[in-house]
């Protein structure tokens, strides 16, 4: 198992309240491949080995790390990949590098996209691309989610809350999955209206030590404003990390924000996950 650094965060604030911060820097396994796309898509590469199949398919927005990192998996496993991507054709450094990767793009419009969970779309793209394994949007699958539960053998030291970013909230169940009866994972949501995400989650969770904090979207799915390019810009400084604009960042705001609001108790330790993404921000100009 390759070592993940467990990077302790330093802060008047936190110490004030007699708090311990970490942060485990999945960012660093793999550039590319970084945070927690490792592990969604370790046990669905081995499955479509399983089943025979050298075709992986997924689905993404044109910024998505999921399908940059899928793009990467393919060249790394030597497998052939298909990005279905919602949208007009637009070729930014996420899809560039993804066909740099060997990924096939295939854009399909909004409606379309709406419709990539039914049989009838994926019979059309079967058609069209021939047999292949599917990785659903965001690697968000139960063999997603098992790889996810192995993030948190990366986590070496007790800890009382453990934080991570929320999409489709696949990372946040496998999270969830691990934890001690002792321990909690709080998800900080990317995005707005979520208001199925915790149903989604139980999907896969069955041991409810999970609560979704939905405060800190900043407006939505990729949005950003001063505030928080601000806090990017301050915690590299301080810390040398950088934070992803669209995940990281908005959680670690988020954790900062319900510290000073002393919403954890004194004496816990918590371990935020950097669960990668660096690779988006080249799309933000701020
Ligand atoms: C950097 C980053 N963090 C967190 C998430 C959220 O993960 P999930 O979709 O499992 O909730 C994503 C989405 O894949 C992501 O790219």
């Amino acid at each position: 198992m390759q070592t993940v650094r467990l990077q302790e965060i330093k802060h008047p604030l936190v110490s004030e309240q007699n708090l311990k911060l970490f942060i485990l820097r999945l960012d660093e396994l793999n550039p590319e491949m970084s945070g927690n796309k490792l592990f969604k898509l370790h046990y669905n590469i081995a499955e479509m080995k399983k089943q025979g199949k050298s075709t992986l398919l997924s689905f993404g927005g044109t910024f998505s790390n999921h399908i940059a990192a899928t793009a990467a998996a393919g060249k790394i496993h030597n497998i052939n990949t298909i990005g279905i991507i919602r949208g007009d054709e637009v070729i930014n450094h996420t899809l560039e590098t993804a066909k740099e990767n060997g990924m096939k793009l295939d854009f399909v419009s909004r409606d379309d996209y709406r419709r990539k969970g039914s049989d009838d779309f994926i019979k059309m793209l079967h058609d069209k691309w021939g047999d292949f394994y599917l990785v659903p949007e965001g690697g968000a699958n139960e063999l997603g989610v098992k790889g996810c539960e192995e993030i948190m053998q990366h986590i070496t030291i007790n800890f009382n809350y453990v934080c991570c970013a929320v999409g489709t909230g696949t990372t946040l169940a496998g999270v969830a999955n691990s934890l001690q009866t002792n321990q909690k994972a709080i998800g900080f949501m990317a995005l707005k209206g979520a208001d199925n995400i915790t149903n989604e989650i139980r999907k896969y969770n069955t041991n409810n030590r999970f609560s979704i904090v939905s405060d800190y979207h900043f407006g939505g799915y990729a949005k950003i404003n001063k505030q928080l390019s601000d806090f990017v810009d301050t915690f590299y400084k301080e810390h040398n990390i950088m934070l992803d604009y669209v995940y990281t960042a908005k959680m670690m705001y988020g954790i900062f924000d319900l510290i000073a609001k002393k919403r954890f108790g004194a004496n816990s330790t918590l371990v935020a996950i950097h669960t990668g993404g660096l690779q988006g921000n080249k799309g933000f100009i701020h």
